[in-house]
């Protein structure tokens, strides 16, 4: 079984609190919230007081994807606003060892973000120490592109460097997420698929998260 990790960038943002009910009643495991800041990604979206706005209806582990610059001098506000996991990108620091350092000390799980252009050794020295690596299966941005199918054998090539060495990280998938590429990411070796447009598209929700879970 897959983890599912529901994109909340396809939601009605005016109702995201009723759109947080739907999709955890329908089985989705994490909440993946999006935050762009129009510099590291040509996009704006939400902050922590949105994602604070959620607590009253969460069930499930919210996971923040942080697409900003300087994400360093945020990462103890998206902690309080309730981020279980907080995930930030290789390119958007010169620090990245001591980032991941400063989100575990807050008590949240650290995960680390690479653009499909990146190679896998933006973070290779490092991969003992986090705990999830998110592999982004499209440029970031925006909901709704295409599948980099290029990106996969980095997943393989990721899930080669976690046995050889008994690490302990999750790999995680990000953009163009569905039933057919969710299982081409899971055979590569991914444990956690993100996914928003095919989610929040779909005329029968739960059919679509078990469609992934079972990828
Ligand atoms: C893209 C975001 C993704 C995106 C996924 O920059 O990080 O999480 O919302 O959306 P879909 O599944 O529509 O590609
Ligand atoms: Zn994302």
């Amino acid at each position: 079984m897959r983890i599912v990790s529901c994109s909340m960038l396809s939601c009605d943002f005016s109702q995201m609190g009723k759109e947080l009910v739907r999709v955890q009643d329908a089985g989705c495991d994490y909440a993946h919230l999006d935050v762009m800041d129009g510099a590291f990604v040509p996009n704006i979206t939400f902050g922590a007081p949105v994602i604070k706005s959620l607590l009253p209806y969460k069930k499930i582990p919210f996971e923040t994807h942080l697409m900003i610059e300087n994400p360093e001098k945020y990462i103890g506000d998206f902690r309080n606003a309730g981020s279980d996991i907080i995930i930030v990108h290789a390119e958007a620091t010169n620090h990245l060892d001591r980032l991941v350092n400063q989100i575990k000390e807050t008590g949240a799980k650290a995960g680390v973000a690479l653009n499909p252009a990146t190679p896998l050794s933006a973070c290779e020295e490092i991969l003992g120490n986090i705990d999830i690596l998110l592999l982004m299966t499209v440029n970031p941005g925006f909901g709704g592109q295409k599948y980099i199918s290029s990106v996969t054998d980095k997943i393989r090539r990721a899930a080669k460097i976690r046995a050889e060495k008994g690490y302990g990280f999750m790999i995680e998938t990000d953009g163009g997420i569905d039933s057919v590429t969710g299982r081409e990411s899971a055979a590569a070796g991914c444990d956690i698929l993100v996914s928003g447009s095919y989610l929040f598209k779909s005329k029968n929700l739960e059919a679509a998260v078990l469609s992934l879970k079972n990828a």
